[in-house]
């Protein structure tokens, strides 16, 4: 590989942390460990850095994202239910102005309806949502095609 790796920084909103035993019907039986190994296996045979970051409150989540601005080429995120309520995240992705794709392991429009509404769908590259841990993958490579070196 020539010139530099591409990195990558992989969000993790609120509750995502108790994926295992939260709400298995839903979200099935994948750890957030399960993801994030599965995330890294993915990295290394695509040849881009990750860096994970989970946590349950929105202020270090946005500064999260400021902090991608000095390192990262690209953010994977699941805003989890910061992303129906959540002003600040969404000027954050849009203040880094690094492309971003927005990934929920289910189905956010067969769901409620306040889950339709996404606040950080238009200043995402795209969303993916309904294929469970794949979603994370599916958009990991969509940003790796599209953005990676
Ligand atoms: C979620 C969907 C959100 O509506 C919900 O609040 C979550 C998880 C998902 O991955 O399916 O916490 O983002």
């Amino acid at each position: 590989m020539t010139g530099p790796v591409a990195k990558i920084l992989v969000l993790h909103g609120p509750n995502l942390n108790l994926l295992g035993t939260r709400e298995p019907g839903v979200y099935g039986h994948i750890t957030l460990a399960g993801i994030n190994e599965a995330l890294f296996s993915l990295a290394a045979e695509l040849s881009v850095e990750i860096r994970t970051v989970q946590s349950n409150s929105e202020g270090a989540l946005v500064d999260a994202i400021q902090g991608a601005i000095a390192d990262c080429d690209a953010i994977l995120i699941n805003p989890a239910a910061y992303t129906h309520t959540s002003v600040a995240i969404r000027d954050a992705i849009a203040a880094t102005a690094l492309p971003t794709v927005e990934v929920h392991l289910s189905n956010v429009h067969a769901r409620e309806p306040f889950r339709s509404h996404s606040y950080i769908a238009p200043v995402a590259v795209g969303q993916i949502c309904g294929f469970g841990a794949e979603s994370y993958l599916l958009g990991l490579r969509a940003l790796v095609s599209r953005f990676g070196k």
